[in-house]
């Protein structure tokens, strides 16, 4: 179909709520796939070629050559905090503005990730497993201990929004609070959050939790290795709700098998969506398929935010989130 001139043309390359596709296609000629999967690469690219703006998801790998194959194409709008699916560096380089969806998820986010550490201290898919299974037949004192949450340590690796999220979530539970992260906290939100900025093998050694909240970037791949998980504690837990490559995968079996840590809750993984087969088999841990941020109201906030951010950049407004700002200040090319 010819788009109607005048107006930007624009790919939403996975169904997103209803409301935020209809705002888009208010001041936009929109195409959309619709599919279970994602788009192809192939298809991906055949059906950007000639458009100006992307509304793409983390599935969707956008790099270089993806970005050279897409002359006309002005704004990449990611409908997710992380953005390390898009080569940021390339886009600048191409003229290419890229933005993401930070702040309307923060504590839909850090709710989950409070639910999976909970989950998991508390053995909450093990018990309801166990009723399921109609293995309840009498009450049992010693049944299906687990680890208490309140009063312990809460050691948080990135201390940005979903890190302070989580934070403000221990203090209603009385937790002590670590965190490591390139860039001090100013004082008043160390005060406020009762939170204590320490290296990494002090919050690994002293933390009865350890909650993953960086981005995925080449200094933090494998941040938690094998050395990571021999240095906690036997009784603690790993929580990673931030990008699986966080975490050295097969080190985190064998850390689960051997008993160096006492379980883990995942809601991101190396390879998604494929899950470490060594993950499966074990009781110890808790997974989840990346459902973090995938509440009602936040999934619409994001989708919408991301189109507000696709427009703004084709109608020549600054977009409320962009990554890289300096692409709007720099002649066009
Ligand atoms: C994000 O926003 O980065 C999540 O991982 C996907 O919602």
């Amino acid at each position: 179909m010819a788009d109607a001139p005048g107006r930007p043309s624009i790919l939403i390359s996975r169904a997103l709520p209803r409301e935020a596709v209809e705002l888009a296609r208010r001041r936009a000629q929109v195409d959309i796939h619709t599919g279970d999967t994602p788009l192809a690469r192939p298809e991906l690219i055949a059906r950007l070629r000639a458009r100006q703006g992307l509304i793409c998801l983390i599935t969707d790998a956008i790099d270089d050559e993806l970005l050279a194959s897409c002359p006309d194409l002005r704004v990449v709008a990611n409908v997710a905090v992380g953005f390390n699916n898009v080569d940021v560096t390339a886009a600048t380089r191409r003229g290419v503005v890229v933005t993401h969806t930070p702040d309307v998820l923060t504590d839909t986010t850090a709710d989950f990730t409070w639910a999976l550490l909970m989950a998991t201290a508390r053995r909450v898919v093990e018990a309801d497993r166990y009723v399921r299974d109609g293995k309840f037949q009498q009450w049992e004192y010693m049944l299906l201990l687990g680890g208490d949450v309140h009063g312990k340590t809460l050691g948080i690796v990135g201390f940005g929004r979903i890190g302070r999220a989580m934070a403000r979530r221990a203090l209603g539970f009385g937790m002590r609070v670590l965190y490591q992260d390139a860039m001090a906290a100013d004082a008043a939100s160390e005060r406020e959050l009762s939170a204590t900025r320490v290296d990494l093998p002090t919050l690994l050694r002293e933390s009865d939790f350890v909650t993953i909240h960086t981005p995925l970037l080449p200094e933090t791949r494998h941040l938690i290795d094998a050395g990571a998980l021999r240095a906690m504690k036997k009784t603690s837990y790993l929580i990673n709700a931030s990008r699986g490559p966080v975490v050295d995968e097969a080190a985190l079996v064998q850390a689960l098998q051997e008993g160096w840590i006492a379980g883990a809750g995942l809601d991101v993984f190396e390879e998604e969506p494929v899950v470490h087969p060594g993950l499966l088999g074990l009781t110890n841990v808790v997974l989840a398929p990346h459902i973090a941020s995938a509440s009602h109201d936040t999934r619409l906030k994001m989708a919408t935010l991301a189109v507000d951010n696709c427009l703004a950049v084709l109608e020549g407004r600054t977009p409320p989130t962009p990554v890289n700002p300096e692409v709007l200040s720099a002649p066009r090319r």
